[in-house]
C-alpha cells in the first residue's frame, strides 16, 4: 500500500513543516492538489509553489490538476518538479494524446474520475497508465464526506486490470482515513490520498504511521 498525503489540508504558512514532516515519515507520494477555479470551484495553488517545495521535499510529486485544458501546463508541472501528473478524463477532450504528452514529458501519468464517471470509460487507455485516481469525493475541497460507491469501482476496475494483466495502480482520493482504510485495500485500492486525517491530526506522524499499519495487515 502506498500512502500519498494530501498538502491541501496542511498549515499554508509552514510548508516547510510539512515537507520535514513526510521526509521524516514512511509515507511514500506527496500528492499536490491544483485547482484553477474553473473545472473546480476553488483555487489551490500553483507552479511557484511546487517548484519550491521540491528544494525540500524528497518525495515523488504526485500532482493532482483539477484544472481545465492540462495540456498548456503539462512541461511546466514537470519543470516544477512533478513525477507523475493526473489530469481529469472530465477536463480532457483528447486524453490519449494529454497522457502521451504526459509520459513523452518524462512524467508517468495518471487519470483522474469524478464521482458520477464510469471507470468504464478508461479501459482503452489503460495499458499507457501508472495509476487511475478515482475520486471519492467531489473535487475541489479537502473534508468532505467519502462516498461510499467507492468500493464497487475500486473492484471493477481492479477485476479488470487483473484480467488483462496489467500493473495500472489504483489510487482513492476524498475523505479517505483510518476507519475505511482497510476496506478500500481491500476492494484493491493500491495508494490511498490522505488530506485531513493526516495534516489535521493531533499527531500527523503518528497518523501516517498508522495508515502503514493499517496497510500491513
Ligand atoms: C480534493 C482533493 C483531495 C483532497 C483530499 O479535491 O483532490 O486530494 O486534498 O482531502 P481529504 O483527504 O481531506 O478528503
Ligand atoms: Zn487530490
Amino acid at each position: 500500500m502506498l500512502l500519498a498525503p494530501s498538502l491541501l489540508a496542511a498549515d499554508f504558512l509552514h510548508l516547510q513543516k510539512a515537507c520535514d514532516l513526510l521526509n521524516n515519515s514512511a509515507a511514500d507520494w506527496f500528492h499536490l492538489d491544483v485547482m484553477d477555479g474553473r473545472f473546480v470551484p476553488n483555487i489551490s495553488y500553483g507552479l511557484p509553489v511546487i517548484s519550491q517545495l521540491r528544494k525540500a521535499s524528497q518525495k515523488i510529486f504526485d500532482v493532482h490538476l483539477m484544472i481545465e485544458e492540462p495540456e498548456k501546463f503539462a512541461s511546466a508541472f514537470r519543470d516544477a518538479g512533478a513525477n507523475n501528473l493526473t489530469v481529469h478524463l472530465e477536463a480532457c477532450r483528447h486524453l490519449h494524446r494529454n497522457v502521451q504528452q504526459i509520459r513523452d514529458l518524462g512524467m508517468t501519468a495518471g487519470v483522474a474520475i469524478n464521482p458520477h464517471t464510469p471507470v468504464e470509460l478508461l479501459y482503452d487507455i489503460l495499458p499507457d497508465l501508472h495509476l487511475v485516481l478515482i475520486m471519492s469525493v467531489n473535487p475541489g475541497f479537502g473534508g468532505q464526506q467519502f462516498i461510499p460507491h467507492t468500493y464497487e469501482k475500486i473492484r471493477v476496475l481492479k477485476q479488470r486490470i487483473n484480467k488483462k494483466g496489467l500493473n495500472t495502480l489504483i489510487e482513492v482520493d476524498g475523505g479517505v482515513d483510518l476507519d475505511n482504510a482497510r476496506q478500500l485495500l481491500d476492494a484493491g485500492a493500491d495508494v490511498l490520498v490522505a488530506g485531513t486525517s493526516v495534516f489535521r491530526a493531533k499527531d500527523p506522524a503518528a497518523a501516517i504511521a498508522a495508515f502503514k499499519q493499517t496497510g500491513q495487515k
